[in-house]
């Protein structure tokens, strides 16, 4: 599974690049709101950050498909052909979906809520299509069971589609959408460094440390080499 940080905050991006085996950042227009800065020169810095080699993703603004091909093609021109664009999963993106394959521009369907948009970006040529785990929970529906809906119909009909499972609250609807195979999950700063925030993983390793200090005195295994 891809892991992608879902945040515009840049330390938290420089701090996730450092650590994580990161493959890139999503953004929409709200998270691009939230960090209250220039939206050319954040994303430019984000692209500094995360190198050619790892995928951005940034959303196309109009809701008619002409004004939808037009934010794209301006998209990956400013950030570069590592880029994907988000285009919501509504009519006209599925229209600027179509030409936009034409053209080669990679697209993510965007907003997805139901098995069937997800169905109809991929058909129209989107190379990721992206679930709102949580947003779909907290209509009262099972987002989890969804996203391995959509799985089931993008390997059933053999669509060159991978998922971006997106809005996460926690660590465990991403456990089970890992252990189901999805492409890629997309998660906040304190949803990834929830996978590894557990007090028996820093008391063992706290204890490993402790147990040589008594033995050696020493820190490392090269200072007694
Ligand atoms: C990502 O592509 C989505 O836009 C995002 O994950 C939505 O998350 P939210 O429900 O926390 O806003």
């Amino acid at each position: 599974m891809e892991l992608y940080i879902d945040d515009a905050n840049i330390e938290a991006i420089k701090r996730l690049i450092d650590l994580y085996p990161i493959d890139g950042v999503t953004t929409n227009p709200s998270i691009l709101a939230k960090a209250r800065k220039d939206p050319k020169e954040l994303l430019s810095e984000i692209r500094r950050i995360i190198g050619e080699d790892r995928i951005l993703f940034v959303q196309a603004l109009p809701l008619d498909a002409k004004g939808m091909i037009e934010d794209a093609k301006k998209i990956v021109e400013s950030f570069g052909s590592n880029t994907i664009v988000k285009i919501p999963s509504i009519p006209e993106g599925f229209k600027a979906i179509k030409e936009l394959k034409k053209e080669g521009i990679r697209t993510c369907g965007t907003v997805v809520y139901t098995p069937l948009q997800a169905y109809l970006a991929a058909k129209a040529g989107a190379s990721y299509v992206a679930p709102y785990v949580n947003r779909i929970d907290n209509m009262g529906y099972d987002g989890v069971a969804v996203v391995k809906k959509i799985q089931n119909i993008l390997e059933n009909n053999g669509f060159d589609c991978k998922i971006l499972a997106a809005s996460f609250k926690n660590s465990n609807q991403v456990l089970e959408l890992c252990e189901y195979g999805v492409g890629a999950a997309t998660c906040s700063a304190d949803v990834i460094d929830s996978f590894v925030n557990n007090a028996a993983i820093d008391k063992a390793v706290d204890d490993f440390v402790k147990d040589f200090e008594k033995l050696t005195g020493k820190h490392s295994m090269k200072e007694v080499l």
